[in-house]
């Protein structure tokens, strides 16, 4: 098994990528912390896990607030007594709107979740990672997160700035046993959705690149690349941004 004896925290595990994740890494040996904001799906997470024979401990909270993910990462340490693996997962969508469309609450949300939840995290294992002699670190990014097209302005720039964040964590660990890389999806069978009531101007102009999307992905088809990922199949890939959409962004 690739992850035995390994603690691994997942967000958003409570659903589509982080769930597959989670029962992936789970089955390859590893004590999952399976984290999401609504706590029916976090049971559902830790049921699954736990009937496939696997060790799961579940945990309800909002990646967005300090106190949270403190309380969370806290939670793997004195659960399993180590951290070795993040997947920085959770995500919303921000209903394909426009900048000249976006209000200030929409845009605040999307950057707190998608983008301060993952820093928040990483902030708080680090010193851990580095107590401990290192870790992984694998941030759910999107090809959104390189290209301009694939969502509205909040979600484009949250997942921009999520690369970028996992490239620095990247470089300034690098000597310290960290590692730290992104996933990129592209369009994934999840139940994420737009994110509320789209915008019909940033839809349509979505939609005249979606049409180019050779099929969509299956959630299993992400977690088997982020378990290279967080494995130590890939010690040697630091600060790389993986995009796995079926060749969406090859057009
Ligand atoms: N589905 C896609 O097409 C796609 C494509 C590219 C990237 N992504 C990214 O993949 C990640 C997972 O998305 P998914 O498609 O599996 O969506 P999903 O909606 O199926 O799962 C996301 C989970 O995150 C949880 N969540 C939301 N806000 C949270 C918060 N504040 N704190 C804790 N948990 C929270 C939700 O409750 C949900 O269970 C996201 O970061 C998303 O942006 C998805």
């Amino acid at each position: 098994m690739k992850l035995d004896n390994r603690v691994a925290i997942v967000t958003g595990a409570g659903s589509g990528i982080g769930r597959a994740m989670a029962t992936l890494f789970a089955a390859e040996g590893a004590r999952v912390v399976v984290a999401d904001i609504v706590a029916e799906r976090v049971d559902e997470t830790v049921a699954a896990i736990r009937t496939a024979g696997g060790e799961a401990t579940g945990f309800v909270g909002d990646v967005s607030s300090p106190e949270d993910v403190a309380r969370m990462i806290d939670l793997a340490s004195e659960t399993y007594g180590r951290l070795d693996i993040l997947c920085n997962n959770a995500g919303i969508m921000d209903r394909m709107a426009p900048a000249a469309d976006v209000p200030l609450d929409l845009w605040e949300r999307v950057l707190r979740i998608n983008l301060t939840g993952p820093f928040l995290a990483c902030r708080k294992a680090i010193p851990l990672m580095r107590a401990q002699g290192g870790g992984v670190i694998l941030n759910t990014a999107s090809v959104a997160g390189l290209h301009g097209g694939r969502a509205g302005a909040a979600y484009t720039a949250s997942k921009h700035g999520v690369i970028g964040l996992t490239r620095n964590i990247a470089y300034m660990y690098a000597t310290e046993g960290i590692r730290c890389n992104a996933i990129c999806p592209g369009g994934t069978e999840t139940a994420i959705g737009l994110g509320g009531e789209p915008n019909e101007f940033g839809l349509n102009r979505m939609q005249l690149g979606a049409a180019s999307m050779p099929r969509t992905g299956k959630p299993e088809e992400i977690a088997r690349v982020a378990l290279h990922l967080v494995s130590d199949d890939s010690s040697f890939v630091n600060g790389a941004v993986v995009v796995v959409d079926g060749g969406w962004s090859a057009y």
